[in-house]
C-alpha cells in the first residue's frame, strides 16, 4: 500500500531515500555520546586508567556528535518534507485527473464534503507518513535494534533484562490498535457525514432562510457535529488506558535492568562495568523506540485514508479510448440508449437520428429525460445499454478531450469559476484574444449588464458565479459556447431565466451561432423552437414522437398537450399585461 503512495513521489524519491540515510546517521550520532559517556565514567568507577587527554578528546567527540546531530537531523527532515509535499502535489493532481474521468454520478454520490476532505485533509495526512514516519520511523527503529544487538555481545543476561519491560509496552500497544481499529470505520464515516452536512448547510443557506428552516437545518448540523464528537471520544476512550500503559512502560527499559542487574553484579553473574555500559546504552533504546511506535500508532488511520483514496482512484473510469474524433460528419445517432442514475432506469431505449447541420428540439415534461440525454451525449456518464455515435463513431471510441472539442454544451445549471468574467468566457477557447472574448460577450447580449458593472468584463464571477443573476450567468455561458465555435451545439434551457426582451435578442444571437451546426436545443418555451427541423417529444424516458411542429400538432397527443399549455400561459401573460394597462 505504501509502495503505491511512494510511486507518487516521482523524481523526488531520491530525496526520501537520502533523508532516510541522513536521519539514520543523525540518530546514530545522537546515541553515540552515551557510549562515549561510558568511557568517561568507567575510569571514575575504578575500571581502567584515568587518561586526562582522552577525557578532552571524548568531550570534543560528544560535542561534535551533538553538533552534527543538530545539523543533520533538520537537513534530513528538510529533504523528507520536500519529497512529501511534492508527493502530495502529485497525489492531488492525479486524483484530479481521475475525477475528470469518473462518471459524474460517482462524484455526486461521494458528496462535495467527502471529496474536499480527500483532497485537503486525507492527502495532507500523508505528510506525516512521508515526511516523518518513513525517515524518522525507520531510523528510530534501527538505533534500538543495533544497540540491543551490541548489548547482547557485551552481556546477554543484562540485554535480556533491558528488553524485559518491552513486552508490556508492546501488548498495550497491540491492544490499543485492536480496540482503535474496530472503531475506526464508524469514526471516519461520522467525520465524512459531518463534512457533507456542513457543506450542504452552507450551500443551502438560501433555502434555509427562505423557508424558515433555520431550526431544523441547524438541528441536523448540530446532530452530526455532536455525533462526530461522540465517535471521537468513544474512540479515544477505547485507546486511552492502553496508551497510558504503553507510554509509561515502553521507555522504561531500566525497570528491570537497574535492580535485577545490580543483584546480578552482587552475585557476580555480571560485572559492574558491563552494567554501567548496558545502562548507558539503554538510554538510546526507550526514547527512539517510543518515537518510532508513536508513528506506528498513526498507521491504522493512514491505512484507512489511503484505502479511501484508493477506492476513489480505483473506481471504474468512464469507458473511453485515447483516440481522436474520426467521425465522417457531425450527425448524431442515439441507438437504443438505456440509462439509470441509480437503480431506476430513466431512459428506456431511446433511438434518435440527428442529421448534420440540422436543428433538433427536445421537448417534454419535467423529468422526462431531456437533460439526461444531453449529458450522455457529452459523456458525463456511460450509457447502460445501446450507443451514441457522432458521424458513425461511438463516443466511447474517442477521448473525452476529442469529444469536448466537437461539442459546445451549455448546461441547465451554469457554473462559473471565481475568476474574471473575461477568463470565464475564455475557457471556451483558451487561446482567444481579449478582442475575440469581447466579441463573443457582445453576441451573447452581455454588453448591457457588463457596462453596469464597475469593473465590466474584469469583474470576478463570485463563488460558482453567485455574484450574477441566473440570466446573466446564462449569457456568460452562452458567450463561452459562442467563442468555442464547435460543430455541435447543445443548449439545455439556455434562455430559461431571461426576460422576454432579452430572450428575443438571445434567440437572434443563437440563430446566428447555430448556423451550419448540428444543434440540439432543449426548451420548455415551445414558441422558440417551432421552426426546428425536428421536434422530439420525450415522455417518461422515451421518445413519444419526432416530427415538425406542424405534423406533431396533428399527430402527437403529448405534443398537443404541451402546446396547449404553452398557448394558455401566453394568453395568461397577454391578458395580465392588458389588465395591468387598464
Ligand atoms: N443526478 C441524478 N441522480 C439520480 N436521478 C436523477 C439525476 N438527475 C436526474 N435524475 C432523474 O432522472 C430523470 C430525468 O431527469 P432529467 O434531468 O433528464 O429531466 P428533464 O427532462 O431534463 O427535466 P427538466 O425539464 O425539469 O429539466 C428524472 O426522473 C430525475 O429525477
Ligand atoms: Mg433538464
Amino acid at each position: 500500500m505504501y509502495k503505491k503512495i511512494l510511486e507518487y513521489t516521482g523524481k523526488y524519491r531520491k530525496y526520501t531515500y537520502s533523508s532516510i540515510v541522513i536521519t539514520l546517521v543523525a540518530v546514530l550520532l545522537n546515541a553515540l555520546p552515551f557510549l562515549i559517556a561510558y568511557q568517561l565514567i568507567a575510569p571514575l568507577l575504578g575500571f581502567g586508567e584515568i587518561d586526562s587527554s582522552g577525557i578532552v578528546w571524548r568531550l570534543i567527540a560528544i560535542a561534535a556528535c551533538v553538533t552534527l546531530y543538530a545539523l543533520l537531523y533538520p537537513f534530513g527532515l528538510r529533504l523528507s518534507h520536500i519529497a512529501a509535499f511534492n508527493t502530495l502535489k502529485n497525489l492531488r493532481i492525479s486524483l484530479q485527473k481521475r475525477l475528470e474521468k469518473l462518471p459524474l454520478g460517482v462524484i455526486q454520490e461521494k458528496g462535495t464534503g467527502t471529496i474536499k476532505k480527500m483532497f485537503v485533509e486525507d492527502i495532507e495526512a500523508m505528510e506525516l507518513l512521508l515526511a516523518h514516519a518513513i525517515p524518522e520511523g525507520i531510523s528510530n527503529i534501527a538505533i534500538p535494534t543495533v544497540t540491543l544487538i551490541f548489548m547482547f555481545f557485551v552481556d546477554w543476561k543484562l540485554a535480556l533484562l533491558c528488553i524485559a519491560s518491552l513486552p508490556i509496552g508492546m501488548i498495550a500497544m497491540k491492544m490499543m490498535y485492536t480496540s482503535g481499529t474496530s472503531k475506526m470505520g464508524a469514526f471516519y464515516a461520522s467525520a465524512q457525514k459531518m463534512n457533507n452536512t456542513i457543506i450542504e448547510y452552507v450551500n443551502g443557506m438560501e433555502v434555509v432562510k427562505v423557508f424558515n428552516r433555520d431550526g431544523e437545518s441547524y438541528r441536523r448540523f448540530e446532530t452530526d457535529v455532536k455525533s462526530y464528537r461522540d465517535f471521537t471520544l468513544d474512540w479515544y476512550k477505547e485507546c486511552w488506558p492502553w496508551m497510558a500503559v504503553y507510554n509509561s512502560a515502553l521507555p522504561c527499559v531500566a525497570l528491570f535492568l537497574l535492580p535485577v542487574g545490580t543483584w546480578f553484579v552482587l552475585r557476580e553473574w555480571s560485572t559492574l562495568p558491563n552494567l554501567v555500559l548496558v545502562l548507558c546504552m539503554s538510554f538510546s533504546v526507550g526514547g527512539p523506540l517510543l518515537r518510532a511506535l508513536g508513528f506506528a500508532s498513526t498507521i491504522p488511520q493512514l491505512n484507512y485514508k489511503i484505502k479511501a483514496l484508493e477506492d476513489l482512484l480505483d473506481h471504474s473510469e468512464l469507458c473511453c479510448s485515447n483516440g481522436g474524433f474520426k467521425g465522417k460528419d457531425h450527425g448524431i445517432s442515439f441507438e437504443n440508449v438505456r440509462f439509470s442514475y441509480t437503480d431506476t432506469e430513466v431512459l428506456h431505449g431511446v433511438s434518435l437520428d440527428i442529421a448534420e447541420g440540422s436543428l433538433t428540439a427536445l421537448v417534454g415534461e419535467s423529468g422526462s429525460g431531456k437533460s439526461t440525454l444531453a449529458k450522455l451525449l457529452v459523456h458525463f456518464y456511460d450509457v447502460n445499454g445501446g450507443s451514441i455515435r457522432i458521424g458513425g463513431q461511438d463516443i466511447r471510441d474517442m477521448s473525452i478531450e476529442a469529444l469536448n472539442n466537437e461539442i459546445s454544451y451549455v448546461s441547465q445549471e451554469q457554473f462559473l469559476f471565481n475568476i474574471s468574467l473575461l477568463e470565464n468566457i475564455r475557457l471556451g477557447k483558451p487561446d482567444a484574444t481579449d478582442k475575440e472574448v469581447m466579441a463573443a460577450a457582445e453576441k451573447a447580449q452581455c454588453g448591457e449588464f457588463l457596462s453596469r458593472l464597475e469593473k465590466g468584463i474584469h469583474t470576478l464571477a463570485g463563488d460558482g458565479g453567485k455574484q450574477l443573476s441566473g440570466g446573466e450567468r446564462q449569457r456568460i455561458s452562452l458567450a463561452r459556447a459562442i467563442l468555442k465555435n464547435a460543430p455541435i451545439v447543445v443548449l439545455d434551457e439556455a434562455t430559461a431565466f431571461m426576460d422576454p426582451e432579452n430572450e428575443a435578442k438571445m434567440n437572434a444571437a443563437i440563430a446566428e451561432i447555430i448556423e451550419d451546426k448540428t444543434v440540439i436545443v432543449i426548451a420548455h418555451r415551445l414558441h422558440s423552437i417551432i421552426n426546428a427541423d425536428q421536434i422530439c417529444v420525450m415522455a417518461n424516458g422515451d421518445i413519444a414522437a419526432c416530427d415538425t411542429h406542424k405534423n406533431l400538432l396533428h399527430s402527437c397527443g403529448e405534443y398537443q398537450k404541451l402546446w396547449n399549455a404553452a398557448q394558455n400561459s401566453m394568453e395568461w401573460k397577454v391578458s395580465s399585461e392588458k389588465e395591468a394597462k387598464v
